[in-house]
C-alpha cells in the first residue's frame, strides 16, 4: 500500500450485501457495523439469488431490509433493487453469481468481495466452497488463507485489499481446512469493508489500493496467531509483529 494518497475525508457508507447460503459472514458484518463500527457504515439492505438462503433470515432479524435477485444476470434490474435501498457501497459475503458488468461499473471501487483462498491461487470461475479447499489439499499446499479485494468483470479478480495466511495442517480435511479458514474470514472481513465503508481505504485512479486497515489489537485477538501456526500455541503478544510482517505500512 502506497500513501501517495492524501487521507480521503472520513465517510458513513449505506451498505448493501450480497449473499447465496447461509450467511456466516453477513453475521459477522451485521453485529460490526451494529457495534463498534457503526459510525462507519450501515447495513441497509440483504440481497439473494436464493429466497431460502438463511442470510436473508438473518438480515431480517436484524430488522434489515431484504430482497430476492429474481434474475442475477440482469444488471438493470439488480441495480434498481441497489438504488432503492440507497445503497452506495456494494458487499459479497458468499454470492455465488458474477456480478453484471453494469452493476460492476456503478460500484466501481465500491464492490468488495471475500474468497477463501490466497488469491490469485485457487480462484476463478467454478471455484468456490469445499471445491477450494479439496484443490488446496489435493495439490499439497502448506499455506492457504483468506483475501478480500475489490471486484472487478471477472470472477475474483480485482485489486487486494488484504490477505491472512492460514496453515494447512497434518490429518486435515477440505471441512477442518474450511472451518480454519471461514475463522479467519469472520476477523478479517468486517475490518476490511469498515476500511471502506469509512474512506479509510479506496481504490485509487491508478488502479491501486490506498490508504490504511486498522487492525485492532488485543487479548481477544489469538487466533489470528491461529492463522499462522498451529492450533496449540496461544501467545497473544506476538501478534502486533506479526500484523506489522502481514501489512507493512
Ligand atoms: C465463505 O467461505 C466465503 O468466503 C465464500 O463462501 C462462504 C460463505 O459462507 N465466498 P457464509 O454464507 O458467509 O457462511
Amino acid at each position: 500500500m502506497t500513501h501517495a494518497h492524501t487521507s480521503p475525508a472520513p465517510r458513513r457508507s449505506r451498505i448493501a450485501v450480497l449473499a447465496s447460503g447461509g450467511g456466516s459472514n453477513l453475521q459477522l458484518l451485521l453485529d460490526h457495523f451494529a457495534g463498534t463500527a457503526d459510525h462507519m457504515g450501515e447495513i441497509v439492505w440483504v440481497g439473494s439469488d436464493k429466497h431460502t438462503a438463511g442470510a436473508l433470515a438473518r438480515a431480517t432479524s436484524s430488522g434489515v431490509p431484504t430482497g430476492v435477485v429474481s434474475d442475477p444476470y440482469d444488471g438493470d434490474a439488480l441495480l434498481a433493487q441497489l438504488r432503492e435501498a440507497g445503497a452506495d457501497l456494494l458487499v459479497l459475503a458468499g454470492y455465488l453469481k458474477l456480478v453484471p458488468e453494469t452493476v460492476v461499473r456503478a460500484f466501481h471501487g465500491r464492490l468488495l468481495n471475500v474468497h477463501p483462498a490466497l488469491l490469485p491461487a485457487f480462484g476463478g470461475a467454478g471455484m468456490y466452497g469445499m471445491r477450494i479447499h479439496t484443490a488446496v489439499l489435493e495439490h499439497g499446499a502448506t499455506v492457504t488463507g483468506v483475501t478480500v479485494h475489490f471486484v472487478d468483470e471477472q470472477y475474483d479478480r480485482g485489486p487486494i485489499v488484504a490477505q491472512w495466511p492460514v496453515p494447512v495442517l497434518p490429518g486435515d480435511t477440505p471441512t477442518t481446512l474450511a472451518a480454519r479458514v471461514l475463522r479467519v474470514e469472520h476477523r478479517l472481513f468486517p475490518l476490511c469493508v469498515a476500511a471502506v465503508s469509512s474512506g479509510a481505504i479506496v481504490l485509487g485512479g491508478d488502479g491501486r489500493v490506498h490508504g490504511h486497515l486498522d487492525v485492532p489489537v488485543g487479548i481477544a485477538a489469538p487466533e489470528w496467531r491461529f492463522g499462522m501456526v498451529p492450533d496449540t500455541v496461544e501467545d497473544a503478544t506476538a501478534f502486533a509483529t506479526d500484523v506489522a510482517r502481514v501489512f507493512p505500512r
